[in-house]
């Protein structure tokens, strides 16, 4: 746990979005400053001055028009990412946790998430954590990339689930 030490979890503060980038690459940085400049909340979390995770929390309607009739204006998860070195240590689980008590916060009492098929792994962490798969499918889903500094569209099919906060 040696490297976790000081483990922080918190709102974006200045400095950030290059901390990210520094750990997750330009793409990374990219997206989650584009994020950031929309409704939500970015969580970062940091040791000292690296950052080691994120997580973006959107309040905004979804995109997707399957989203919003099963589920109305649900809060989002997005972009969920730790450290590839500091993996299976509880970080992950922290920022979840961190992104339900912001809701919770703000007296929101959903939220959902969008899990690509092939990310078990994700999906496992997910149902540990109470999130269930809605009824209705998967979801066809716009993944939000950026390529070249502009915020690009690709298809993409997904898993939702959803909790009860
Ligand atoms: C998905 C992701 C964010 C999880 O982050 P993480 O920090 O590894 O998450 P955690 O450590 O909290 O949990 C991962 C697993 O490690 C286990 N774990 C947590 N702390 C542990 C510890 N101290 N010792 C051993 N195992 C531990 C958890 O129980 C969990 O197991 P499970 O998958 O069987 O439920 C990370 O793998 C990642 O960045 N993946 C790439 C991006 C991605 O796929 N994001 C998800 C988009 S939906």
């Amino acid at each position: 746990m040696g490297d976790l030490q000081g483990l922080r979890i918190a709102p974006r503060v200045p400095g950030d979005i290059d901390r990210l980038g520094r750990t997750f690459g330009p793409s990374a940085r990219a997206y989650y400053l584009d994020r950031s400049r929309r409704q939500g909340v970015l969580l970062v979390a940091r040791v000292g001055e690296r950052a080691v995770g994120a997580a973006f929390v959107s309040t905004e309607p979804a995109p997707e028009s399957a989203i919003i009739r099963h589920l109305g204006r649900v809060p989002m998860l997005h972009r969920l990412m730790v450290d590839a070195s500091l993996r299976r240590k509880g970080v992950g689980t922290k920022l979840i946790a961190a992104a339900e008590a912001e809701l919770r916060r703000r007296r929101l009492w959903r939220v959902a998430v969008g899990v690509d098929v092939d990310n078990a792994s994700a999906a496992r962490l997910y149902r540990r954590l109470g999130y269930r798969e809605w009824a209705h499918g998967l979801l066809e889903t716009i993944r939000e990339d950026v390529k070249d500094g502009k915020t690009i569209a690709v298809p993409d099919v997904c898993h939702v689930f959803v909790k009860y906060l």
